[in-house]
């Protein structure tokens, strides 16, 4: 079918975090691929983004920072806005949830589905904090998971095994806002019979999509449908968010379902940008289309469009181009875990390099199964193609017109067969990427992006100029020619891939970048034209640079792995005339040295001011016998001796162990005596 325009919405994030690689080469990339080549055919296109500012999680954070949930989406709303603007994320708007217009056109959506009878109203038994007068949403009760006993599970997750779990399967239930034990109480909700719109989800989907949505994303529908669809609650009992209509009788301390009041944040921001909203949402010629996560497809396929049926006037998205999930050197990227590349620190660690980000993200994006990011990859991407490849061809075609014709775009002269070859193949590229990004194939169309520049390249290194000159300027008059024609293409074809290159090259070029249907000629640049002045596109991405990400990383490795240390539970009590029969006295070591064919073990000799003796420890992985003499220590000097690899050894040093693995001596803090007793 023929439209007429385009709604593209790309997932609204939580305002409770900031952006990460995983968003951008999952969403935020891939919509403003499609949307900047939409417009560059000229479509009529709208991009809708915007912070999802309501959910539990986020009144948990507010909680625990003892801040209000306003606060902290205000903090992260800003944040994430102003790294988009820098990333080049072209939405014609980015709004929020808390927004007036948010809370009029949500709360419109939810009266209408309500005053039809489309909801069903359910009593049902929640936990409840009678200290704190609040109905407690799952996530705000912690208990004992009943399969692997962890005692810090979530009242719909165990973190720990990961099992989703209800509030109610928990072994001792607590309140996390009280600490107290939650009791159960009635409690009336709001559901969305999704059950009712089964066939006509089954025929639109099964049948209607079978072969233009993604395998990945069809599969999951079909396995939601296959399953049978359930009542789906639409309210909860919480003070941020959607207001329930206050005329509904029992809507006190009820709001919207995050998920129901969230994707119609699209609408809302549609209304915010555009008094001539509704052809955007309500007029069959538009074509809509969700640019979304894994994560989010059940809510885009199956619950948003139910909720678009039963209200009757919308359009349905025509595509759902979800993507799986990006990795972070072999680790799932995680907010909690701060496991992530940050956009916003990514942009003061790699000042003006968001191209270079953008074409890494898509080169390697999760189109159809989850994958890694690495910083190795990202200098390799770097280094090998967009400098090698792209940049190196385009600065050669420059510099070698300065060089040879005062920058100015020379005459075409008569044409051998290479070049007519090479024009022809010219011809084929703008197609070409815009099949691929129109069947949502963006690594596909980079690549086909990049093989523009892999056919300059070629051709300039085929015909040398720079040694033809010589011999027959007129030939290289045409080489150039053609050499800076396909520069020009590139400018127009890079665009909605590396926009900031585009532009840059078109700078150096000296025009302004035509429509795309204008691309697939060597007519960009008449003869005669002057060119602007060579410069670098890409600069080398050094190892430093490179090393101080990867430390970055290791070091955040480091305090998770610290934070998550597991302290053994206490022994069984003792009496102290236990604890007074051993003899625990500070010493210094005096002399060290490796126990041959041992990996573990060092010989110290040991000045406990009683004597001085021989002590075999287990620590040779931990310290080098050199960098120990000196070193105080505590020792159990009546242990009764062993011999170890042949020697006597007569205590032993008292050793804590850190978060990761290592040895640490238990030493006075300060000035004490050899002989001293710990007691
Ligand atoms: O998964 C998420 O980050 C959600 N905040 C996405 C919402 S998309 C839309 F429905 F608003
Ligand atoms: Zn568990």
């Amino acid at each position: 079918m023929q439209y007429k325009r385009y709604t593209v919405t790309s997932a609204l994030p939580y305002a409770n975090g900031p952006i990460h690689i995983g968003h951008l080469a999952g969403v935020y990339v891939p919509a403003d691929i499609y949307v900047r080549y939409l417009r560059l055919i000229g479509e009529d296109v709208v991009f809708i983004g915007g912070s999802d500012e309501h959910g539990v999680p986020i009144t948990i954070k507010a909680r625990q920072l003892g801040v209000t949930p306003q606060e902290i989406v205000d903090k992260y709303h800003n944040i994430i806005k102003q790294s988009f603007a820098e990333f080049g994320v072209s939405f014609d708007i980015y709004s929020r949830t808390s927004n007036k217009v948010h809370h009029e056109t949500a709360d419109e959506f939810f009266r209408k589905l309500y005053y039809k009878g489309d909801f069903i109203e359910k009593l049902s038994m929640q936990y409840y904090d009678e200290e704190n007068k609040q109905y407690l949403a799952d996530r705000y009760i912690t208990g004992t998971c009943p399969h692997c006993s962890n005692e810090k599970a979530y009242g719909d997750q165990c973190e720990k095994c990961g099992t989703t779990l209800n509030a109610t399967d928990l072994i001792n239930p607590r309140s996390a806002i009280s600490g107290n034990a939650p009791v159960l109480k009635e409690t009336k909700h709001w559901f969305l019979p999704l059950e009712n719109y089964e066939e006509f989800l089954k025929e639109w989907i099964l049948v209607g999509h079978k072969d233009d949505w993604k395998t990945n994303v069809y599969g999951q529908c079909k396995s939601w449908l296959d399953q049978g669809l359930q009542p789906r609650a639409v309210t909860r009992d919480l003070d941020w968010g959607v207001k329930l209509p206050s005329e509904i009788e029992g809507s006190e301390g009820k709001v919207l379902y995050v998920w129901f009041d969230a994707p119609i944040g699209y609408i809302s921001a549609t209304k915010e940008l555009t008094s001539d909203w509704e052809k955007y949402w309500k007029d069959k010629e538009t074509k809509l289309v969700h640019f979304i996560g894994k994560d989010n497809i059940v809510f885009h396929c199956i619950i948003f469009p139910a909720m678009l049926k039963a209200e009757g006037s919308f359009i349905l998205p025509d595509n759902v181009p979800a993507n799986e999930f990006m990795n972070l050197e072999g680790d799932k990227i995680s907010t909690s875990r701060n496991w992530a590349v940050w956009l916003h620190e990514y942009l003061l660690d790699f000042p003006n390099k968001q191209d270079e980000l953008r074409y890494v993200l898509c080169a390697n994006a999760p189109e159809t199964k989850d994958n890694d990011f690495t910083w190795k990859d990202y200098q390799a991407k770097n280094n090998n193609e967009l400098l090698a490849i792209f940049g190196n061809f385009v600065n050669r075609s420059m510099v070698l017109t300065h060089k040879y014709f005062e920058g100015i775009v020379p005459a075409l002269g008569e044409l051998n067969d290479a070049d007519k070859v090479t024009i022809e193949e010219i011809n084929l590229f703008p197609s070409r990427i815009a099949k691929s990004v129109e069947a949502y194939r963006f690594r596909e169309a980079i690549n086909e992006m990049m093989n523009l520049a892999r056919l300059g390249n070629k051709y300039l290194t085929e015909n040398e100029p720079w040694k033809v000159f010589k011999t027959d300027e007129n030939r290289v008059k045409t080489v150039l020619n053609i050499s800076v024609q396909i520069c020009a293409n590139l400018a127009v074809v890079c665009e909605p891939f590396l926009p900031f290159t585009a532009t840059k090259l078109a700078n150096m070029l000296n025009f302004s970048l035509p429509k795309w249907n204008e691309a697939g000629t060597i007519k960009l640049l008449a003869e005669n034209h002057l060119l602007g002045q060579a410069a670098f596109l890409f600069q080398r991405i050094e190892d430093i640079e490179i090393e101080q990400q990867v430390q970055k990383l290791l070091d955040t490795k480091k305090a998770n792995d610290a934070a998550n240390v597991i302290i053994n539970p206490a022994k069984q009590n003792i009496e102290y005339d236990d604890f007074a029969k051993m003899d625990i006295r500070t010493a210094t070591i005096i002399a060290a040295e490796k126990v041959a064919k041992t990996k573990k073990l060092l010989k110290l000799t040991v000045d406990t001011g009683i004597d001085k003796r021989t002590i075999v420890s287990g620590i040779a992985e931990h310290y080098d016998a050199e960098n120990i003499i000196g070193q105080r220590v505590s020792i159990l000097i009546n242990l009764s001796p062993k011999n170890l690899k042949g020697i006597d050894s007569q205590g032993m040093i008292l050793m804590a162990e850190n978060h990761d693995g290592k040895l640490c001596f238990v030493a006075p803090t300060e000035e004490v005596k050899n002989g001293s007793e710990v007691k």
